[in-house]
């Protein structure tokens, strides 16, 4: 057998102690012949293994991880291997999107008595591998640092500039709640360091009201914030891709429904302030900013130029299907529309990291990466990075990640984050308007979108009583197939 008589790989395997570290020891007993290349992490049940272990392995220099527990229905903890199958397939689609190829990554089921057959797995496995070659390694990929210029995809409807008509009424609304105590303030937005930004507005007088400003300059999700005010009656101004995250964190139970006054209004896409500024090349001094229709007229440096919406909204903003709140106590002026044949495209970024090969792919995220500074912008951003003062990012214990300069530790802290948002994320975009070096870190979290879509049919942020995937399972799945490991 060709396994047999190769160089040793490294293949790594976390196995369930009940059934597959017991299947694996009765193969020994029987001495069933097998290949030498795996070693076995045992592991107290299929459940335990939290995706992150397959992955730190496979980007630590693992050629190839397996992992084996109980046959469905047959968990000593009755349903740790269904909660399993959901995660582990999660990260098996995941893995392409970085370049790793998925087959090097594997789950399946083997019972203590099937000694027989673990050495059919493991055989058959190890074969996989070895036809594979040693993995590649991702600080040894050729790094892809420029991004070309991609075309971004075609808005669903009509994007616009103007601050909206409905504003006034907006402010109505929350000084009558201020003034009935039914808040202790309301966050919405303000006009910035410059009249291109704007930054978090908290309102608890009349006066700070007169501050507030909706338009496509509101960019920031204040969702962000609500976790840190459990406990209190505040309110919250949202954009549509703003209240999935509202939605989120009740469905996750991190703030209590009876607590948040929500104020929608509809909106018409955000600006992408980066694109603006690179269209005016890097100006040192913004002096005005003013929206009519579709264009957005900027002065700078002593010139005035009109900017179509077109060119400069946030990319996020073309392909986006909730442009309203999908929750709210109070809704200021109509409801924008989106045409009812309206399909979405899929975003540029996506487009072109689906044409590229895995070797390319892993060279992109190399080259990318290289420029992150660990500011953790992205994190802080996040609506749903909800355990920021545990982060293993920071963390010593457990030591997920080290301080080390090194792209394969930065881009570690990148799919952790893309897998702790697996069923969660709602596709806000914080993350990438966040990344002060223009990394796409929101490509990772656009395909655990995808997948989570593809495997649940689910879209997260939509409905406070759902359950998140990957928080329940179905005895029979109906996206999920058992995968045959050719020659097992
Ligand atoms: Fe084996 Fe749960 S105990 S998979």
């Amino acid at each position: 057998m060709s396994v047999l008589t190769g160089k040793e790989l490294r293949i790594v395997g976390f196995l369930c102690n009940w059934c597959s570290y017991g299947g694996a020891d009765t193969a020994g007993v029987a001495r069933f012949t097998q290949p030498t290349d795996l070693r076995i992490i045992r592991v107290p049940c299929s459940g335990r293994v939290n995706p992150l272990f397959p992955l730190k392995a496979l980007l630590s220099g693992a050629d190839g991880v397996l992992v084996s527990g109980c046959h469905p229905r047959d968990c000593h903890y009755s349903e740790g291997n269904f909660y399993a199958r959901r995660r582990l397939e999660v990260l098996k689609e995941f893995l392409p999107i970085v370049g790793i190829d998925p087959r090097r990554f594997e789950y399946t089921w083997v019972s203590a008595s099937e000694g027989q057959r673990w050495q059919q797995v493991v055989t058959a496995f190890t074969d996989r591998i070895h036809k594979l070659g040693p993995a590649p390694r991702f600080e040894d990929a050729r790094p892809i640092y420029d991004l070309p210029a991609l075309t971004p995809a075609a808005p669903l409807r009509p994007l616009g500039c103007g601050t909206s008509p409905a504003l006034a009424e907006l402010k109505d609304q929350i000084k009558a709640a201020l003034e009935a105590k039914e808040v202790e303030f309301v966050m919405g937005w303000q006009i910035g360091h410059d009249p291109l930004h704007t930054t978090p507005l908290f309102m608890r007088t009349p006066e700070d009201v007169d501050k507030l400003v909706w338009g496509p300059l509101n960019v920031h999700s204040l969702a962000t914030f609500l976790p840190q005010h459990k406990g209190k009656k505040v309110g919250i101004v949202v954009k549509g891709c703003d209240s999935r995250g509202v939605v989120e964190l009740l469905q996750e139970n991190l703030i209590k429904r009876e607590d948040v006054v929500i104020f929608g209004m509809g909106c018409n896409g955000t600006v992408d302030v980066n694109k603006v500024l690179a269209k005016l090349g890097d100006p040192s001094c913004i002096e005005a900013v003013q929206g009519g229709g579709a264009t957005l007229k900027v002065t700078a440096d002593g010139q005035t130029v009109d900017l179509p919406m077109f060119e400069i909204a946030q990319d996020k903003c073309r392909a986006c299907t909730v442009p309203n709140a999908v929750i709210h106590d109070h809704f200021a002026g109509s409801p924008t529309k989106i045409p009812d044949d309206a399909t979405p495209e899929p975003a540029a970024i996506m487009n072109f990291l689906d044409g590229l090969s895995l070797e390319e792919r892993m060279g992109f995220w190399r080259g990318q990466i290289e420029r992150c500074i660990r500011c953790y912008a992205c994190r802080n951003a996040c609506p749903m990075c909800v355990c920021r003062d545990h982060c293993v990012a920071d963390s010593r214990e457990p030591h997920w990640l080290t301080q080390e300069d090194s792209p394969t530790q930065k881009m570690f802290f990148q799919l952790i984050h893309a897998l702790h948002l697996a069923g969660r994320c709602t596709g806000c975009g914080e993350c990438n308007r966040a990344c002060p070096m223009g990394i796409p870190v929101g490509a990772l979290k656009m395909q655990i979108g995808r997948t989570v879509k593809k495997l649940f049919e689910y879209a997260p942020g939509m409905d406070e009583n759902a359950v998140p995937p990957l928080l329940g399972f179905e005895l029979e799945e109906k996206n999920i197939h058992e995968h045959h490991i050719e020659g097992a």
